[in-house]
């Protein structure tokens, strides 16, 4: 992908850089690195390309670290159309944590660095969570109290050394399963279901700024979990837990979940008063992993959903918007093909980084409502 290709848009994004340097440079030389709100949701978006710049929300894409680091045209393509960034590996406990007394800093300091000076948004993923964790932490031995000692060096180092440049932290991620019960992580083991509450007040305290999610998956489609995990958290805020909001993870499908079901999700969420990110949206074309080709039909339902999404999260409160997340940028480093070992195609762009039909309905719906 080359620059003269794009010079109009270019030239777009290196005005907005600048005027950002300028802006930082006559607040306090970048050490905040909350970034300004250089986009305004236009009203004639027939000249602008970028989807974050005809939002009103942010627009966010999981960032495969080392494509970031050697693929240009990836990229070119973050820097263009998201706002907000959420690292897709590189901040989990596994990468970030992996000894007790060792913090593996280097790739999230620059990826935090590069987010300051882009004007993009950091989203923290994840704190707490049963997967991708470290081996001191899976052989870990100690009573309650140890354990409680443990989570909470582990939550306020991390969330410290960001205070200030992640906008909001997916503090405790899929702690239930699909019956509503919690789920059985070592975590519920060696401190109790007081383990939730205690990693949001942890949280809070290293930075009272932040907006604490929970994140989970198929909120949207299942009901039993939905209610039950919206209680739970109902519960600890009674208790004094500050939790803003609720990650719908949404790795949903080009047919399903349907109109109704999307609707009352975002509703029951927000009327229970808490922000909602979609925080991991992609859109498969192939759950049942058949032998397939991404034909214009598939690309249409998958093109519909999309702008489904978008339609229904556009009409909430604007206070409830934190923004909207998309678990990668082109199909090509799609986590559904090598986690899954599944042919699919569910992200906005293809292989080729080609805006697929589904880029088109979302960055129509995002203009639209
Ligand atoms: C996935 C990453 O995309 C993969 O690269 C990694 O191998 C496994 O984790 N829910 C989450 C994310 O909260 O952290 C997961 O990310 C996808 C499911």
């Amino acid at each position: 992908m080359s620059y003269v290709k794009y010079s109009p848009r270019v030239s777009f994004v290196i005005k907005n850089a600048l005027l950002l340097s300028f802006a930082l440079l006559f607040t306090n030389c970048g050490e905040d690195t909350t970034p300004p709100t250089v986009y305004e949701k236009s009203t004639d978006c027939s000249n602008i390309e970028s989807l974050f710049q005809v939002a009103e929300f942010p627009i966010g894409t999981a960032l495969n670290y080392d494509a970031f680091l050697t693929d240009v045209a990836y990229r070119d393509l973050v820097e263009t159309h998201f706002n907000s960034i959420t690292a897709e590996n590189i901040m989990k406990p596994s990468n970030i944590h992996p000894q007790e007394s060792e913090f593996n800093w280097g790739a999230s300091d620059s990826l935090v660095q590069f987010c300051a000076k882009h004007a993009k948004y950091v989203h923290g993923h994840t704190l707490v969570w049963h997967n991708q964790l470290p081996d001191w932490i899976l052989n870990y031995k100690g009573t309650k109290k140890d354990w409680e000692d443990m989570l909470q060096k582990h939550i306020q180092t991390i969330v410290l050394r960001y205070k200030g440049k992640v906008r909001g932290w997916d503090v405790v991620n899929e702690a239930f399963e699909e019956d509503g019960t919690l789920r059985k992580t070592i975590w519920l083991e060696n401190i109790g279901e007081s383990y939730i509450e205690k990693a949001f007040i942890y949280a809070h305290n290293a930075d009272p700024s932040a907006l604490l999610f929970y994140n989970d998956f198929n909120l949207e489609s299942n009901l039993t979990k939905r209610e039950k995990v919206i209680q739970f958290l109902n519960t600890a805020k009674n208790r004094g837990a500050t939790i803003h909001g609720i990650g719908l993870q949404m790795h949903i499908y080009h047919v399903y979940p349907s109109e109704l079901m999307l609707k009352e999700t975002f509703d029951e969420i927000s009327s229970n008063n808490y922000k909602i990110h979609i925080s991991e949206m992609d859109v498969s074309v192939n759950p049942l992993n058949k032998d397939i080709e991404p034909d214009s039909v598939l690309l249409a339902d998958q093109a519909k959903q999309y702008e489904r999404v978008i339609r229904l999260y556009s009409q909430l409160p604007y206070e409830k918007k934190y923004g909207c997340t998309l678990w990668g940028v082109t199909d090509k480093y799609s986590w559904i093909r090598s986690f899954f070992y599944r042919e699919d195609y569910p992200l906005l762009f293809d292989d080729y980084y080609k805006q697929k039909p589904a880029f088109f309905s979302m960055r129509k719906a995002l203009c639209l409502y």
